[in-house]
């Protein structure tokens, strides 16, 4: 059954009431990544990378979000819980700590569609899409994703910046551009 944009922001708003919003945002994201068609349906066919954001408010931000094929983003944080609902490709996600200095590796987990991720509101990560497909996910934020002052590192030297959404959003043009000339 097709699914409206807006049931889907219902569904993870009335999930923010519940006792532990982000265990109740992982059924939500869990119900919704069973049926991929059916979200595939309301939020459009991929043909290209980048960040669509379908909600932004105070408590909740809900994006889609398809990464293009080859595309790595460098590590950053969100400040903020934050659930990841796979429905199509898959996401390359490494973890890291704060060292003093910069970052240091602790793990990563590949999140195949079907599949939800959870980061805590102090999580560090980094993203790639290693696969000849978009890789495409809805994310679920505990606040206004765009708003909140946080940090990134650069890929290389793990130097710490300000977070920049203009290089991301570059950094999906670049992909995109590269993707489109392999085909
Ligand atoms: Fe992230």
């Amino acid at each position: 059954m097709e699914l409206a944009v807006e049931e889907i922001i219902a569904r993870c708003h009335a999930a923010l009431a519940e006792h532990t919003p982000l265990l109740a945002v992982r059924d939500v994201l869990d119900e919704l990544v069973s049926d991929p068609v059916s979200l595939e349906q309301s939020l459009g066919a991929v043909e290209t990378g980048g960040i669509t954001t379908l909600h932004c408010s105070e408590d909740l931000t809900v994006l889609q979000v398809a990464w293009t094929p080859g595309i790595s983003l460098y590590p950053h944080e969100h400040r903020m819980w934050a659930a990841i609902g796979m429905y199509s490709g898959q996401e390359d996600n490494r973890y890291f700590h704060r060292i003093p200095g910069g970052l240091e590796p602790s793990g990563g987990r590949e999140l195949r569609a079907g599949e939800v991720l959870l980061l805590g509101d102090d999580a560090i990560h980094s993203v790639a899409n290693s696969r000849r497909d978009f890789a495409v996910a809805l994310h679920v934020y505990g606040g206004d994703f765009f708003s909140v002052e946080g940090s990134e590192w650069d890929k290389e030297t793990h130097e710490e910046r300000p977070r920049d959404f203009e290089r991301t959003r570059r950094l999906f043009e670049e992909a995109n551009a590269r993707w489109s000339s392999q085909r």
